[in-house]
């Protein structure tokens, strides 16, 4: 199956909720939250791609660099290149419901191992999407992470077990769930969390506690002080929060403060392995990738989410040897140039 004919299936298949469009930057779908879109004008999506866009590659050709290695690790895990599969639930209101839940978890979790990485999986308002969630995971020996919403604590810890159990390799919280109306509308109530409470979760679990949806250096400090393994430096894809600033520009400024101190990953934006370059030499670690995987599994199930990943690891191996990068640690700031610094 082709990336043309992929897509052709997607846009079928998500005919009314996402258009799958040539550039997929948040113009077309603002305001479709819920949806594929940003939340109202759909600025925070639009930032995310626009900033992406303004940081370019230095090509260089006079070096060694002939066969870039990509593997890294994460939590034990070892994987072929830093390209995850972002938590995504909703498929029925976010999506046009083609795919069950439980089809589209199952065609991201397998098509990123048969890729060579992992996925995560997420939590929403109505339950039994954390369940498929979960057993998608078990089934798959566990391998895969997961993100549950900023319920109340004792809420979190459950589901916490219950990623213990299957033997997931980490768990996490999209803080900046926080603010998520259809949660509460659904009687789910979610909200901030002080740094006690977070303490309380991340002493919770002996797994690698990862905070998603980081947007400042000092939450990224605070992500450190209460133990936090991992960051994701993200606004949900622009769909919590209008107008915020781009996940690029927020993590220039965070990874200038706690790289090293914390595993930095990023999302939002993300199209292309030249996109995840760019997201590498501006200090993250690894990244996760939403909307692109999305269409991949609409598209052609466990096999579209595994040619979209292998696509984005080809173009990665590309402006490696384009950018005389021979590893992971050599893709820094150097191998770019910054219009918005
Ligand atoms: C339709 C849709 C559903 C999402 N559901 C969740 C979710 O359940 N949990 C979560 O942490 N993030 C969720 N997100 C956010 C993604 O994990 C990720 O942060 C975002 O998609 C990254 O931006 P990108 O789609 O531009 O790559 C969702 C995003 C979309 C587009």
């Amino acid at each position: 199956m082709d990336i043309k004919e992929i897509r052709k299936n997607a846009r079928d298949k998500m005919k009314g909720f996402c258009r799958v469009c040539p550039v997929c930057n948040g113009v077309a779908c603002a305001g479709e939250v819920p949806g594929m879109g940003g939340s109202l004008t759909g600025a925070a999506f639009k930032n995310n791609v626009e900033d992406l866009a303004k940081v370019k590659l230095r090509l260089k050709t006079i070096h060694d660099a002939k066969e870039p290695d990509m593997r890294c690790r994460f939590f034990q895990e070892q994987i072929d290149f830093p390209v995850m599969v972002a938590p995504i639930t909703g498929s029925q209101y976010n999506m046009g419901g083609a795919l069950t839940e439980k089809e589209y978890v199952d065609s991201v979790i397998k098509g990123s191992i048969s890729s060579g990485t992992m996925a995560m999986i997420g939590d929403a308002a109505v339950l039994s999407m954390y369940e498929d969630g979960i057993q998608s995971l078990k089934e798959a020996n566990g391998k895969g992470i997961s993100i549950i919403k900023p319920r109340e604590n004792s809420h979190i810890i459950e589901n916490i077990r219950k990623a213990e159990g299957v033997g997931a390799i980490a768990v996490g919280v999209d803080i900046d769930g926080a603010g998520l109306v259809t949660m509460a509308l659904k009687g789910q109530p979610v909200g901030p969390k002080t740094v006690e409470e977070l303490k309380e979760l991340v002493n919770s679990t002996k797994l690698p506690f990862i905070l998603k949806g980081i947007m400042t250096p000092e939450e990224a400090e605070l992500a450190v002080e209460i133990g936090a393994k991992a960051i994701v430096v993200s606004n949900h894809g622009g769909r919590v929060l209008d107008s915020t600033e781009s996940t690029a520009k927020a993590l220039w400024k965070i990874s200038k403060v706690v790289k090293g101190k914390i595993t930095i990953f990023v999302d939002s934006g993300i199209r292309s392995g030249v996109d995840v370059f760019k997201m590498l030499a501006l200090g993250a670690d690894g990244v996760l990738v939403g909307r692109p995987v999305i269409i991949g599994a609409f598209g052609g199930y466990e096999e579209g989410v595994s040619k979209v990943l292998n696509d984005m690891k080809n173009q990665l191996y590309q402006a490696m040897i384009l950018t005389g990068s021979k590893d992971l640690k050599s893709i820094d700031s150097t191998k770019i140039s910054i219009e918005w610094k």
